[in-house]
């Protein structure tokens, strides 16, 4: 990328490639996974440094290691997430201390399509909101990348969870991680979404409300979650599919009951070595045993960046998209 843009902004580019310094590590890429912050960076919503090689998540194998590196050795299969910016590249540098080792049992593209999605649905469900039995969660896009892993974790740890999608072929892909189909609604369906939405999950929950609304959408959705909500219950605003949320009155979660608004994002959630490490590995561990299903539902040649962005933006997507390389 030259400049903020639309996808047509992507483009392949031949540079060195880089050599490790202290403490760092060049894996050679097998695949990267495709995220949402990867277009906020694109477009300009995130300020990011131009020329920029997009991409903050991967898996692939080490090449060479810098000085002081004692956890991992050429040849190792590694993934990264959330720390590093360029992995739609041959060549990526990650700092050790990032690194993610990849378990037995698991393949290079599920561990690029894993980390990021798979560590955002993990801190979403146990620690921003921790489920447990009782709760009722409201998932947007839940075929989407997070949505299909919170809507899993939300029912393993006994939740109920109340699913949405864009349009009604996407609720089978839901339907198969045991969301009932009465559960799953298409958004493509309600005249008004701020309205019909609370409506909705309030006819399904004996008119109490959900006690957590995971809300990647952002703009369109932000009224009708807080409508959405029980008393003191909590939305969890973790992303922006649709656009920005605008400044808000904060009387608005007295109006609706005393609720509770948070704004989480990845990185505090995986702030230290240890709790990077030890989120990975819980979701590494769920997906090599099978517990854990990760639907990649796109692969897309490196040239073919743009495509793989249209398909997102454009609500085309079910589950993970990867980019791979030859
Ligand atoms: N805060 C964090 O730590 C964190 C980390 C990772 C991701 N995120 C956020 O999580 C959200 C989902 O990310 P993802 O990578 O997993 O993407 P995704 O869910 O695979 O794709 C986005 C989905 O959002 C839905 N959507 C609804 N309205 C939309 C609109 N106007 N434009 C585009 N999409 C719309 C679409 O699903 P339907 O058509 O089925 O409605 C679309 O498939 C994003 O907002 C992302 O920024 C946040």
């Amino acid at each position: 990328m030259r400049r903020p843009s639309g996808p047509s902004g992507l483009g392949l580019t031949e540079t060195d490639i880089p050599a490790p310094g202290p403490g760092q590590v060049l894996v050679k890429v097998a695949a990267a996974g495709i995220n949402f912050i990867d277009t906020y960076r694109r477009s300009g919503v995130y300020k990011v440094a131009f020329p920029h090689v997009p991409g903050s998540e991967g898996a692939g194998t080490v090449e060479s290691i810098g000085t002081g590196v004692a956890d991992f050795s050429p040849g190792a299969e590694v993934a990264w997430a959330d720390s590093v910016t360029g992995s739609y590249a041959d060549y990526v540098i990650v700092e050790a201390d990032r690194l993610i080792p990849v378990p037995p049992g698991l393949t290079l593209d599920l561990a690029a399509a894993l980390p990021l999605q798979g560590m955002t649905a993990d801190y979403l469900t146990r620690s921003t909101y921790r489920l447990a039995k009782g709760d009722i969660a409201l998932i947007y896009a839940a075929a989407g990348g997070v949505g299909q892993l919170a809507v899993q974790m939300a029912l393993a740890a006994g939740a109920r969870g109340l699913a949405t999608v864009g349009t009604a072929a996407k609720k089978a892909a839901v339907s198969e991680w045991g969301v009932p189909l009465e559960d799953i609604i298409a958004l493509s369906t309600l005249a008004d979404l701020t309205t019909a939405l609370p409506r909705w999950v309030r006819e399904r929950t004996d008119d109490q409300g959900a006690s957590v609304v995971y809300d990647g959408i952002g703009r369109d959705t932000f009224e009708a979650s807080l409508a959405s909500l029980k008393g003191r219950g909590m939305l969890v605003l973790y992303g922006g599919a649709s656009g920005q949320v605008p400044p808000f009155d904060p009387q608005e979660l007295n109006a609706h009951g005393s609720l509770y608004l948070t704004r989480p994002k990845l990185g505090d959630y995986i702030a230290t070595p240890v709790e990077l490490r030890e989120r990975a590995a819980r979701v590494f561990a769920a997906a090599a045993s099978g517990a854990l299903k990760v639907a990649i539902g796109h692969r897309f040649a490196l040239d073919q960046a743009a495509a793989a962005h249209e398909t997102l933006e454009g609500r085309a997507s079910q589950g993970k998209i990867i980019l791979y390389f030859s």
